[in-house]
């Protein structure tokens, strides 16, 4: 299952850019929003950023923090390849792991950043990883993500899909990219309500759990480490 996930990115690479933006809704306002939530901060020295792919957030956040080290991970070396291609820069160090098995120092890191990568992972590797991250985090550090999440219940689950449908085919997606985003889903992807997410992130020690943004699937989530 991990490795289809991987050759799925692989894959998709060099379309990926135009992908997102044809078929993820308000992907950069969501961006933006992630970014907007990380309080301004010279003392930022350190971020780690789960699933950087092509390194659209990374890019962002180099900008953002200008005096911070990045630790970008993905497990696909076509993305990160991309990222390193792309950003070429000695602030970031690129490491091709599957975050789910990464070993990093205690608290080591200001921020923890990642969008849309984390729902690949089941429901008891998401409470593991989250449990880490915590203690990755240094005290007052915040963990910051963009993901797809369901809906409290199945009928708004069922409603985003159809909303998320409509959006694609409007913005230029074929039924046939369709059919792939939903066959991928499937397969890899592990949606769950926000709702959860809060008793995850709580019971892995996080305090300041929060939701500053949210759009059908797509929803920003803040947690700061006690
Ligand atoms: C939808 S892309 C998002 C990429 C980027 N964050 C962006 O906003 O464009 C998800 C990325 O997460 C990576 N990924 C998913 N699960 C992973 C895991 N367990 N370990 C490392 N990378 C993972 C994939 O390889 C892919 O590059």
């Amino acid at each position: 299952m991990e490795q289809e996930t991987r050759e799925f990115f692989d894959d998709l690479r060099p379309d990926y850019g135009a992908a997102i933006l044809r078929c993820v809704p308000r992907y950069e306002e969501m961006i933006a929003m992630l970014l907007a939530y990380i309080p301004p901060s010279d003392s930022v020295r350190r971020i780690l950023e789960l699933g950087c792919g092509e390194g659209n957030l990374t890019n962002e956040l180099l900008q953002r923090f200008p005096d911070a080290q990045i630790d970008a991970v993905d497990f696909s070396a076509e993305m990160l390849a991309a990222c390193e291609r792309r950003l070429g820069t000695s602030r970031v160090t690129y490491h091709r792991q599957d975050f789910r098995q990464l070993e990093l120092p205690l608290d080591a890191f200001d921020v923890v950043a990642s969008a849309i990568s984390i729902h690949h992972l089941s429901e008891s590797e998401r409470v593991n990883l989250f449990s880490r991250l915590r203690r990755n985090l240094k005290p007052g550090g915040l963990l910051t993500f963009a993901d797809q999440m369901s809906g409290e219940t199945e009928q708004i689950y069922q409603q985003h899909m159809a909303l998320w449908r409509e959006h694609c085919l409007s913005n230029g997606a074929s039924e046939g990219e369709w059919d792939m985003w939903m066959n991928h889903q499937a397969e890899h992807d592990h949606h769950a309500p926000l709702a959860r997410h809060f008793e995850w992130l709580r019971s892995a020690g996080f305090t300041e759990v929060d939701c500053p943004w949210r759009h059908l699937l797509w929803t920003v989530m803040t947690a700061r480490s006690p």
